[in-house]
């Protein structure tokens, strides 16, 4: 067999990455990979690190292993001696990895099934996630400190229970009822007390949790407003949804779980030292016997924490194809295709739940396991206390209070240890996630400069821009939608931008509105590339009528407010008449208190391009774009989205994408895209004359219109 072994170890930084994929290269190379592959993998290897140290594990104890052998190349990576797991990270790494390296025959196996295993992990620790999630907390500390301490009385009086209970029993078999009933009254103001201060503890923790909930929340959804458009569309609803509704709470309520186990370990550390002082040896046996529990316990959770990774990276994949059941049910339903679309969402159904099951069938085995050793200790435990009886060491009554002590540490307190490993594992995990939607570099957030242009002209101009939406190739390969275009728009002018579907119109207003990026080239607004502009100087100043806006699940009247809150009712009726959607809403059933479906699904695709006009108009930028609906209107709606536009063009810079050349007929020039490109500027004569494919367009456009 032949076989390569590689390891590395050394420090995660930007110098240890570099050393560490070098050494890759060199060993994988030296195994007698062809150059092109062992390249691929130092690339992808340095990627892989980086996107580690990016999510701040600086410094971090970094170990590389590469194994090949046959058909099987493995490839180990730790970070603070845990494994990167790959299956959360499949699609982004694992992918990249399997695109680019591809593994050479001579090394496949012989059944032809070439494995490339991908050993990934997580590279935060508890107490780093602990301090993450400390400045949400911190706001109410001195809630929490008041919690504790609340627990703390609570404890208190729990270890002086069974010295009561105890105290009742002798008094019973001496036959002293006067004394059992004094006794009996001091034990139930020690459970009232005790269970007073549990409630306040525990009233003051959700108070805690609440407070630190909100805030991670809100926090988690700013951060997500501000990821970029591309890596959105690219990872899909379902991992947003469960993250910023999911995760979120479980990190809350691992800080409860913290401060109960905190008062937990206390409460043990109490009662060991009440045994100790009444006999060392029963205390040394117990811390045996939990200790042993512990362990079990914690060899459990770790192997929870990698199932339940498993399992959540599959539960999201579900609930994101349910977001886009809901949404694309009409579709669904046009295309008479529920039952692939079930099919799929059953496989992904079982998928998710056979990954829980088999996380809750490993958990329970050890579960078992735990609980059996528990129950062979408490038969030790058992025996010692009778044979210390028998020999006379010890009275019954002692017995009978360590008895009580023992019962609790092994019953309820290993029930909390268990429940908090638990909480801590998925607190662990939660926070990972959470964690990676803000600060790793798998979600990169939109970056925007510090220049401000308060009054903007509205000059637009392309200098040899190159675009691609596909990031994971290198800039120079793979498709281009737009290539070397370039081009200056005038402030005040309107253009009309016309060519084929696909051709890249919509895109050019994304790059316009910085919603994506160019590959090279640059975009620049009034002269300044708007790569070094404050958001709101790109935004602010641009207005998007996209190709079909998104009407949200509001009243009309309140999706107008989204972009004017203080809109009066005058100012309201004046855009929509301008809009020509005025008469629309009236005839809707509460006029503009009607209520639009999510996505504006009430309304027909002219209306809702109508309104999202209307929106517009209120922002009242200096330049707007807008992106016609490709669904062909009737020429009613047509004239009246026309005459609407119409209306915005003064004193304004207009760019419309349109499908009939009738729309921009009138406009300033015409630009004509062709495969990411303009291909002429003009008037609509000039470009009839000069412009050959635009001649052939106008044709069909006229050939169409006529019937
Ligand atoms: N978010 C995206 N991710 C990846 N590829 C995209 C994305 N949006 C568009 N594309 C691709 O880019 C190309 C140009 O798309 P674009 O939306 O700019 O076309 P268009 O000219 O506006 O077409 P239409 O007239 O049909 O609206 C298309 O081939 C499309 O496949
Ligand atoms: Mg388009």
């Amino acid at each position: 067999e032949k076989q390569l072994i590689m390891k590395w170890k050394g420090s995660l930084n930007r110098q240890g990455i570099e050393e560490a994929s070098g050494a890759a290269y060199s060993e994988l190379k030296r195994a007698g990979i062809e150059e092109k592959q062992c390249l691929a993998f130092r690339l992808t290897l340095e990627e892989i690190l980086n996107i580690y140290l990016d999510g701040s594990c600086e410094g971090s104890a970094l170990f590389v292993r590469c194994r090949k052998l046959f058909g099987d190349l493995e490839v180990v990576i730790r970070v603070n001696c845990r494994e990167i797991n790959p299956l959360e990270h499949e699609d982004i790494i694992l992918g990249r990895l399997l695109k680019n390296f591809v593994i050479p025959p001579e090394y496949s196996a012989q059944k032809g099934s070439n494995r490339l295993r991908f050993v990934f992990t997580l590279y935060n620790t508890t107490f780093k996630n602990y301090v993450f999630t400390w400045k949400y907390v911190k706001q109410q500390k001195g809630l929490l400190l008041f919690s504790i301490s609340a627990q703390l009385f609570s404890v208190i009086f729990g270890i002086l229970a069974p010295i009561a209970s105890a105290g009742i029993i002798r008094a019973y078999t001496n036959n002293k009822a006067d004394m059992v009933l004094e006794i009996a009254g001091a034990l139930l103001i020690i459970s009232l007390l005790k269970n007073l201060f549990m409630v306040i503890s525990n009233q003051g923790y959700n108070h805690v949790y609440t407070g630190a909930l909100s805030a991670l929340e809100s926090d988690v959804v700013d951060g997500v407003l501000k990821i970029t458009t591309g890596c959105i569309e690219e990872k899909g609803t379902g991992l947003f949804i469960q993250r910023i509704t999911g995760d979120t709470s479980r990190i809350a309520s691992g800080y409860n779980s913290i401060a109960d186990m905190f008062v937990n370990i206390l409460n043990y550390a109490g009662i060991l030292i009440a045994m100790f002082s009444i006999d060392p040896s029963i205390a040394l046996v117990t811390v045996v016997i939990v200790a042993v529990q512990v362990f079990v316990e914690l060899f459990r959770t770790k192997r929870l924490f990698k199932d339940d990774r498993i399992f959540r990276s599959h539960n999201e994949q579900f609930t994101g194809l349910v977001g886009e059941m809901v949404r694309g049910h009409r579709d669904i339903r046009l295309l008479n295709n529920e039952k692939t679309f079930w099919e799929e969402l059953t496989e992904r159904i079982n998928t998710a739940n056979e990954k829980r099951l088999y996380m809750q069938k490993r958990s329970w085995n050890l579960k078992l396991f735990r609980w059996e050793t528990g129950e062979f200790g408490t038969f030790a435990f058992i025996a010692l206390l009778a044979y210390l009886i028998a020999k006379g060491e010890m009275i019954p009554a002692t017995a009978l209070i360590i008895y009580n002590y023992y019962s609790d540490i092994s019953s309820s307190s290993l029930k909390t240890i268990g429940s908090f490993l638990d909480s801590i594992t998925d607190f662990n995990i939660s926070n990972e996630r959470v964690c990676a939607l803000l600060t790793s570099a798998e979600f990169p957030k939109e970056h925007f400069g510090n220049e401000r242009l308060d009054k903007v002209r509205g000059e637009i101009t392309f200098e040899h821009v190159d675009f691609s939406y596909d990031t994971s190739v290198k800039p120079g390969e793979g498709r281009k939608i737009l290539q070397d275009m370039s081009f200056v728009i005038n402030p005040g002018e309107t253009v009309g931008l016309v060519g084929k579907s696909g051709c890249g119109k919509t895109t050019a207003f994304n790059l316009i509105t910085k919603l994506y990026e160019p590959d090279a080239g640059k975009v620049l607004l009034d002269g300044k590339n708007i790569k070094d502009l404050t958001k709101d100087s790109i935004r602010g100043n641009i207005t998007v009528v996209s190709q079909s806006p998104y009407i949200f699940r509001m009243s009309v009247r309140d999706n107008l407010k989204l972009v004017k809150p203080d809109l009066s009712d005058d100012e309201m009726i004046r855009v929509c008449r301008l809009a020509c959607i005025d008469e629309d809403i009236n005839l809707l059933p509460q006029g503009y208190d009607t209520m639009i479906g999510e996505g504006g699904v009430n309304l027909s695709g002219g209306q809702r391009q109508r309104l999202a006009i209307a929106r517009s108009m209120l922002r009242d930028s200096s330049i707007v774009l807008f992106d016609e609906a490709t669904s062909a209107l009737d020429n009613d709606t047509q004239a009246r989205i026309q005459q609407a536009i119409d209306n915005i063009r003064k004193d304004r810079t207009v760019i419309i994408i349109a499908h009939r050349l009738s729309t921009v007929i009138n406009s300033d020039r015409i630009f004509f895209m062709q495969d990411g490109n303009i291909l002429a500027k003009g008037r609509h004569e000039e470009l009839l004359e000069t412009c050959e494919p635009y001649r052939n367009l106008a044709m069909m456009d006229a050939l169409e219109e006529n019937g």
